[in-house]
């Protein structure tokens, strides 16, 4: 099974995912693109010093609509659904990607063939020379917060800073499914972190993080499960010669 991640900055949910393919936390799942908005980010160098190294590609959107008078944030978002139809995923991972994606660029994704014909080079056939699999692709995305808690950037800083003035009483985290509405998808999993009393900012921050890495890797799986599913475990028990 494939996966593209989408990343911008140290990628330390991407890493979890790096290091769980293939194993039993993620079965047969190869990652086959990291994608980020940010030539900086250091989820880039994971993916390349990975082995085996993971295909990458950034697409910054200042850079873009500079190199491209007259192009719109919403080429640009095409031309993100283009990167990653491309390499053929069965789930999109937004792995602290900070860049709203817009209802454009999921629709690609969930197949509707909007960039399709822009895709295919002239007197392209129908072959899969050009293999663009636009069938619905599911997005998911991780949150450092609860469904409907602190939506958009600095979750945690401000999850942290209202906890301490005692406007929520439980903090979490969760992945969700991709809708265009900021953080606000279905929620796949949710894991409730509670504050230890007197933590600092920094401590429950690492804490919060380790939690995310195991959801997103339990997430991924389930929604790869939707769409790819496994075979039936081999050696069931039953002798087989074929
Ligand atoms: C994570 O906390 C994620 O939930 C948020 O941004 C952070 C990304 O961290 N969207 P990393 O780049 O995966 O280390």
């Amino acid at each position: 099974r494939r996966l593209a991640v989408l990343i911008s900055g140290s990628g330390t949910n991407l890493q979890a995912l790096i290091d769980a393919q293939n194993t039993p936390a993620l079965p047969n799942t190869s990652i086959v693109l990291v994608l980020s908005n940010r030539k900086a980010a250091h989820g880039l160098v994971r993916a390349t010093s990975a082995s085996p190294p993971i295909p990458t590609a950034y697409l910054a959107l200042q850079p873009y609509l500079r190199h491209n008078p007259g192009k719109t944030r919403e080429d640009y978002d095409l031309e993100l659904a283009r990167i990653v139809v491309r390499a053929k995923p069965d789930v999109v991972v937004l792995a602290g990607w900070m860049h709203i994606v817009s209802e454009s660029f999921l629709e690609v994704l969930r197949g509707h063939h909007k960039i399709e014909d822009e895709i295919r080079t002239p007197g392209d056939s129908d072959n899969d020379e050009n293999p663009i699999s636009t069938g619905p692709i599911p997005v998911i995305n991780i949150h450092p917060a609860l469904p409907g808690q602190f939506d958009g950037a600095n979750a945690i800083q401000r999850g942290y800073e209202a906890f301490q003035r005692g406007e929520v009483d439980r903090l979490g985290v969760m992945v969700h499914r991709v809708v265009a509405e900021v953080d606000r998808g279905e929620p796949l999993i949710v894991r409730e972190v509670p504050i230890e009393k007197g933590e600092s900012i920094e401590v429950y921050e690492e804490r919060l993080h380790s939690v995310e890495w195991e959801i997103i890797v339990q997430a991924t799986k389930r929604v790869l499960d939707e769409v790819k599913p496994m075979p039936p475990s081999e050696g069931n028990g039953i002798d087989s010669d074929d």
